[in-house]
């Protein structure tokens, strides 16, 4: 009853404020914009001064008539915006794109992890569920991966550089019950298809979600790396991320209830510019708010550490050293 009341005060009556903070010569990469939320945080990071933006994307064609329609609308030089592939599905794509961003940009701003799947459908990649290895797995590789980056680029310039993951409110309706597998069986039994519930699928993601950046934060303070990491929480948006669901009276009620993708965007830019203060922390409508539930106390910090032990297994088989962070 009280998420429902607080779910529709923040879809009708508080909307998150119009993003203000220059980005005046920095650079971000943001993943999974060449549509919805991405790409409306894109313009806004070029409308507050943006020199470089990647957008990060599976299908290039889609994210050069994105970068295209943000050129023509803000007027930007255009060769602010690049677009880069990136395949959440692939941990081939990832390091390729990791790679590529510490060889080619001078310096690295922003990392904003915004590319997200909603699905009802079972497919696995990578020998995981794809949900769990795009949400969770892929997303935290390329965390690891481009840390340093940021870390580098922070004291180079003397200032803090941002790591932003889009989350979600759904986190606090997460059932999770593959957290009552046995100690390292838990992404296995999220990838097992026979025990899969898919209605919690994307709930679950985005609870391990709020897992990873409370882990990173943790291994990287602030004063050492220099690195702001947090992540937001748009509130429910129109985007393609409801593409899967076909059904009339659902695709109504998105429409009715869901914010503009624009409104939901001010978060994403609010996170990459966001105070020390935040690190580590969730940000739903730019707001600092404990996290609840499966996340909280004691039994939440148990949880978290029981899934990074598992998920620190896993990054190091696919590019050893990679979770050792400064
Ligand atoms: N809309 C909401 O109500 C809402 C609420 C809370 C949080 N969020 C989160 O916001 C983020 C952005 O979603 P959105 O609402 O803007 O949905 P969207 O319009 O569907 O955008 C999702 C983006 O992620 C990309 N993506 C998905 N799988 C990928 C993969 N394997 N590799 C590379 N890119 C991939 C999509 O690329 P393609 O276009 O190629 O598929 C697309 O660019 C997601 O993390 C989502 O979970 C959304």
């Amino acid at each position: 009853m009280a998420f429902l009341a607080a779910f529709i005060k923040r879809q009708f009556i508080s909307y998150p404020p119009i993003p203000t903070t220059s980005f005046s010569g920095k650079t971000a990469i943001v993943t999974g914009s060449n549509v919805g939320l991405g790409l409306e945080a894109c313009r806004y990071l070029v409308r507050l001064g943006a020199s470089q933006i990647i957008i990060a994307c599976r299908n290039t064609e889609k994210g050069e008539a994105a970068a295209k329609e943000i050129q023509a609308s803000t007027s930007c030089p255009p060769d602010t915006l690049k677009v880069w592939q990136l395949d959440m599905s692939s941990y081939a794509s990832v390091q390729a794109f990791a790679d590529r961003a510490k060889a080619e940009l001078p310096r690295l701003d922003i990392l904003l992890l915004n590319a997200g799947l909603g699905t009802m459908k079972f497919r696995m990649a990578e020998g995981l569920e794809e949900t769990i290895n795009t949400n969770v797995v892929s997303l935290s590789l390329l965390a690891f991966l481009l840390h340093p980056k940021l870390h580098d680029t922070a004291v180079k310039h003397d200032s803090k550089t941002h790591l932003t993951a889009t989350g979600s409110e759904l986190y606090e309706v997460a059932k999770f019950a593959e957290s009552k597998a046995p100690d390292g069986q838990i992404f296995a039994s999220l990838s097992d298809q026979s025990k899969a519930n898919m209605l919690d699928r994307y709930n679950t993601s985005k609870l391990l979600l709020i897992f990873v950046i409370k882990q990173i934060a943790a291994l990287a303070p602030l004063e050492s790396s220099k690195v702001i990491v947090n992540c937001v929480g748009p509130g429910f948006c129109q985007s393609e991320l409801h593409r899967d669901y076909t059904n009339a009276a659902l695709r109504f009620l998105i429409k009715i209830l869901a914010r503009p993708t624009e409104v939901g965007s001010r978060t994403l830019v609010y996170g990459a510019g966001a105070g020390p203060e935040t690190h580590g922390q969730y940000l739903p409508d730019c707001k600092i708010t404990a996290t609840k539930g499966l996340t909280s106390g004691e039994a939440g910090t148990k949880l978290q550490n029981r899934v990074w032990v598992e998920l620190k297994q896993k990054l190091e088989v696919i590019r050893p050293g990679v979770t050792w962070l400064a």
